[in-house]
Order: C-alpha cells, then structure tokens, then sequence
C-alpha cells in the first residue's frame, strides 16, 4: 500500500506544481533562468578550475615559474564566472521567493473569500482550528515545494550538461556519473517516498492541536470557572504529544538519509579519482581533464539536493493542497437571485413565511437530519411588531435566521413584500433587513467601526442616531474616547448589556427595512428595553418591520401579534391577553418567565442597595 500510495503523492505533487506554475509562468521563468545560468556556470566553473591546475599549477611546478599571462586569463575567468552566477543566484531566489509568497497571499485570500461564501451548514460541520489551518499552514505547505523548485529545475538541466560534458571529456569518467547521479536521484524518491506518510501525519495533528489550543482559549472563562484547567491541559498535552512524535519520526527520518545523501557524491569524486587514475596512466586523459572532472562532483553534490528538497517537501505539499482544495472545492454556498427591492423605498418592509420546514443538516453524513420546523406560516406586516414566543429549543433562532436568509428552508417560501429571499440580490438583501442575534458579537476594534462596518452613507450623525436608538448613546458618549475607544477582543471591556446595545445600534446604523431581534436585549435592564422597542415602533422617517424573539412580559406586550411556537409548530397566534386567556400553555411560559424576571430583578435591587437596612431587605423580599 505505501508504494501505491506513495506513487500517488508523487504523481499528485508534480500536479500540484504544474498548477503552481501555471499561475505564476513568468516569475518561474525568471527564477529558472537564474537556476539554469548558475548550473551552467557551476560546470564552467569546474573546467576553470581544472585548466588553472593543468595549465597553470602543473607548468608552474615543473618549470618552477609561474606564467604570468596564464594566471591572468584563469583569474579573469573565474572572476567573470563569479559574477554571474551572483546574477543567477540573485534572479533563482527573488523569482522563488516572489512566486511562493505571491501563492500563499493568493490561496489565503481564496480560502478565506470561500470561507465567507460557504453557508452556515458547512460552518457547523468544520471546527475553527480547522479552518485556521486550511488557511495558514495548510496553505504554507501547498506552495513549500516552489522555493527550491527553480533551483531543482535547473540542476537538472545542469545535470544533462554536465553528462554530456563528461562524455565529450572521457567515456570511463561518463559511467561513474552516470552511475552515481541515478543513484543519487534514486536514493531521493525513496527519502520522500517513506517521508509522504509522516508528513501528513504530523501536518493532520498540527491542525489538532491549533484546533484545540483554540477551543480552550475561547473557553477559557469556563476552564477557568469549572475547574476544568488540569482536564483542558492533558488534552491538549496528549495531542501535542502526538504531534511531537510524529515529528521526531519525520526528523529521525531524515537522520538517516541526510548522511547518505551527503556521502554519495563523495563516493562519486573517490571513484573519479580512482578511475581518473588509471585512464591519465592510459593517457586517454589529461591532468586538466581529470581535476575538472573530479571537482565537478564536488560542486555537483549541492545543487542535487535541491531535488531532494523539492521531493521530500512533495509530500507535505500534497497534504497541505488537498486540505485547502477540500475548502475551495466546498459546495452548497447559497447562490442570489438579481432581483432588487427598490432602494429608494425606505418604509417598512413585509415579511412572509408560507409553510416553511426545514431540518439541520446532520453532523455525521450517514445521520438521518431531524425537522426542526414545519408547517409554519405567519406574515410580518409592514411597520408592525411580532414577537415570537416559545420554550427553548422551539424553533425561535431557526425561524430568525431563515428571516434574513443565514439558511434557506428545505420546503416552503420566505418572502420579503412578496419577493422570495432567494431571488434577491445579496446586496439587497443586505440593505432591507437586519438580524440582531442572540450571541452579541463585537470586533476587536473601535465603537465607530463596529456600527459602521465600512458601510457608505453611515456616518457619524446615523451612528449617534443608531445608538441612540439602542439606547447606547449614554454610555458611549462617556467612554473614554467616545467613538475611537476600542473595545477589545469580542468587546471584553463592555458589559453584556452594552455589547448588546452596541450591535443593535449596528443594525439599525444600515436602517433596515426589517429588523430581526433574536433576544437580543436580554442583558438589558427591562425599562432600557421597553424604551428601545418604543422608539424603534416610532413612526416616521427610518421605521422598520420587526420580528422580535421575546421573554419578558413588557416586550411582549407592545407587539402587535403574537407567535406561538412550540416543537417547530406554530401553535397559536393573535394578541398577547388572546393567547393568556386561550393557550394554557402560552399563559404557564410568560408566567414562569415573570417569575424568573422578578427574582432577577430583586436580586439587583439587593445587590445595588448597600448597606441594606434589615427592615428593608424584608420589604424587598417579599
Ligand atoms: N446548528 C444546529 N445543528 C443542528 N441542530 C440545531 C442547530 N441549531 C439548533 N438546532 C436544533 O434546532 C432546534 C431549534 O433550535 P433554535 O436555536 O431555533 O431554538 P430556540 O427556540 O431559539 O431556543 P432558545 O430559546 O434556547 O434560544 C433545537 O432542537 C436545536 O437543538
Ligand atoms: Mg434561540
């Protein structure tokens, strides 16, 4: 098997670099030509070499004189060859640097566009680590074999010269070379051969690894709290290990072969010598012949490595480029439509479900999907309020992102004034509604570029108005820099409730014609957020559509109608005192969540009262 495979690798490898150089052809030329004219010159260099023994020292030695125009010329020579394959040396590296560089830049940028293009589903089914690595070392390895790629190229071509010039010079001298530089090559395939599996190996664990390093940090606050550092350790121990272990393999590997690769082209110049020895005796050789030859294996040995490097690196490369092709190659990203809602039309927007179902896709392929909705149908009508009311795990973060197209539905019709979301533009689409999710997410960056998003036409005077809106103005305004202060890392320096009331700002900063609040006022105060919705149901220039996922009783009320939702179903609908009076099961939720609002709500007024009179604490308990 790990030849059949290993002769995949290789096979896959040379198509890897093909496309590599289909990308890049010119800066390839360039750094071949500098590759092919410092092989040239290598050879040359040995013919010097060997006619300033045998023309020069040799004469010297006998006659006890050195000849002065001889040495010249020899210098000169050498001097010449020096300076151009600086030049070679200097057009192989900039051209090999240039093109991986460029590569890496290109498929990072590639992998992450299609990352954003990929839909919601396939984000479920890969964790982060993963998708860290497909675009960083992943796509480092893919594009490893392009540095010494140039420098292999040409030493191949200065191989074939070099033989050739060995043939011209002596048939004896041309079997050793072509004994030892086969060998040479040989003892490279096997050296990559039995790396390909190694290689993969420590490149699967070092996605691991980056994976779970990831996942701790993210959790850290629960690690922290749970007691869990000593648990989070070892797992992240256990998998470094392994990935050290794969890695001594790798290096143990090439333990063994670099001394032989280091010691065959030394074999190579002793049995030059060797050879040499006999045929100068024979006089079918000259003493000049015979130094060029010999030293030509020494000069030759360093160049060959570089096809070592570039099929010892193969492997890798073949890792590395189907992690990141399994990405680019991904489907299912959700095409748009090229009809526009007209932009100019600012009021409030309908929004329509009709006998919608839809189903996760499942985590494993061969699981069944289950329905997480079905049959559900209601009307958002322009500039009303609904709230979506049901227990957790009903369906309300589900009906939400089919609202704003994050999932299209597997049956059924979701519609924005009449138009199914999946016919319209994604620019569109993006203009007329806007989702508040339930898990507020905040850039590492300052307030302003958090609400404006680079997004034309927001600014400064719509971010004061959006947060005001958000009821956000406060305590923006009394931050430090105001709208430069920058928030840290997913918004650490902001309290639940801010974050919150910062990304609500940052939808209504684009004025949606719908708004889609998935709980997304939960950490605020219940008065703060009966004033949000009060200002946002304010008619008049900037009105909006809004679906609004809803706890509290005071939220609740203000809307217009009420969605019911149970098990994916819509099991009632009509006015919040319909559904109280009707729907047993509706009445016991808002209750349970009263209760559950009043204790918070005691417990802050416990907490913020200090110090608490005795008298008092029993006034508040009760
Ligand atoms: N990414 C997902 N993959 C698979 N199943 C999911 C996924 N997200 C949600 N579900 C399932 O779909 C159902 C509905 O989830 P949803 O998040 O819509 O509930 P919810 O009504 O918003 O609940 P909550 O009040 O707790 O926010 C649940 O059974 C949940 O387990
Ligand atoms: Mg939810």
């Amino acid at each position: 098997m790990a030849s059949g495979t290993s002769r995949d690798v290789l096979g896959k490898g040379l198509r890897v670099l093909g496309r590599a150089i289909r990308e890049q052809p010119r800066i390839f030329a360039v750094a071949v030509s500098g590759s092919v004219l410092f092989g040239l010159l290598v050879i040359a260099s040995a013919y010097v070499v060997g006619a300033v023994v045998g023309d020069v020292v040799v004469p010297a030695v006998e006659r006890g004189a050195v000849a002065g125009g001889a040495l010249a010329l020899a210098a000169s020579a050498l001097f010449g060859i020096s300076v151009l394959r600086v030049v070679g040396i200097f057009g192989r590296r900039l051209g090999a640097g240039y093109m991986q560089y460029r590569l890496q830049a290109a498929y990072r940028r590639r992998v992450t566009r299609r990352y954003l293009d990929l839909p919601l589903a396939w984000h479920h089914r890969n964790s982060t680590g993963t998708l860290l690595s497909n675009a960083n070392s992943d796509v480092e390895a893919a594009w490893y074999p392009i540095a010494p790629l140039p420098f292999a190229v040409g030493t191949l071509v200065m191989l074939v010269g070099a033989v050739a010039s060995l043939f011209v010079t002596d048939w004896a001298l041309a079997l050793v070379g072509l004994a030892v530089f086969p060998a040479l090559f040989a003892l490279n395939v096997v050296y990559s051969r039995r790396m390909a599996p190694r290689q993969a190996r420590a490149q699967r664990l070092r996605a691991e690894v980056s994976g779970i390093a990831h996942e701790s940090f993210d959790g850290a606050l629960v690690v922290k709290t749970m007691g869990r550092e000593s648990q989070e350790t070892a797992r992240f121990a256990a998998r470094a290990g392994d990935l050290r272990d794969a890695l001594i393999s790798v290096g143990r590997l090439r333990g063994v072969f670099d001394p032989m690769l280091e010691t065959l082209p030394s074999l190579g110049t002793l049995a030059v010598l060797v050879v040499g020895a006999v045929r100068l005796q024979q006089g079918a050789i000259t003493v000049t012949e015979l130094v060029s030859v010999a030293f030509l294996f020494t000069v030759l040995a360093f160049p060959v490595r570089a096809i070592g490097w570039v099929l010892a690196e193969l492997p890798r490369s073949v890792a590395g480029w189907e992690r990141v092709s399994r990405v680019l190659d991904a489907t299912g990203e959700m095409p748009y439509g090229d009809v526009t809602l007209d932009p100019a039309h600012r009021e409030p927007a309908t929004l329509g479900f009709t006998d919608v179902h839809f189903g996760y896709e499942p985590a494993e392929a061969h699981q069944p999907g289950t329905e997480v909705l079905g049959e559900v149908t209601f009307t958002v009508p322009a500039g009303k309020t609904v709230a979506l009311v049901g227990p957790t795990g009903a369906g309300k973060s589900t009906i939400a992102s089919l609202a704003v197209r994050l999932v299209d539905p597997d049956r059924g019709r979701v519609t924005l004034d009449g138009v199914d979301v999946r016919e319209l533009t994604a620019a569109s689409l993006a203009a007329t509604v806007a989702l508040v999710a339930q898990v507020p997410f905040v850039f590492d960056d300052t307030v302003r570029a958090n609400i404006t998003l680079d997004r034309a036409g927001v600014g400064d005077d719509e971010v004061w108005a959006a947060l005001r809106l958000a009821e956000a103005d406060g305590f923006v305004a009394a931050l430090p820099d105001g709208l430069d202060t920058m928030v840290g890392e997913r918004g650490t320096s902001l309290s639940g409730g801010q974050r919150q009331r910062l990304t609500l700002a940052r939808a209504l900063a684009g004025r949606p014609r719908l708004l889609v609040l998935d709980d997304a006022t939960s950490a605020v105060d219940p008065r703060v957020e009966a004033a949000i919705l009060a200002g946002l149901r304010a008619p008049g220039d900037g009105g909006a559509s809004i679906l609004v996922v809803a706890y509290r009783r005071a939220t609740i009320a203000l809307a217009d109608e009420v969605i019911y939702v149970e098990r994916g179903r819509v099991v009632a609908r009509g006015t919040h005192p319909e559904l109280l009076a009707t729907v047993p099961g509706y009445a016991d939720l808002v209750t349970a969540y009263e209760q559950a609002e009043q204790e918070r709500e005691q417990n802050r007024t416990y907490d913020e009262v200090t110090p608490v009179p005795s008298g008092l604490e029993m006034e508040v308990d009760r």
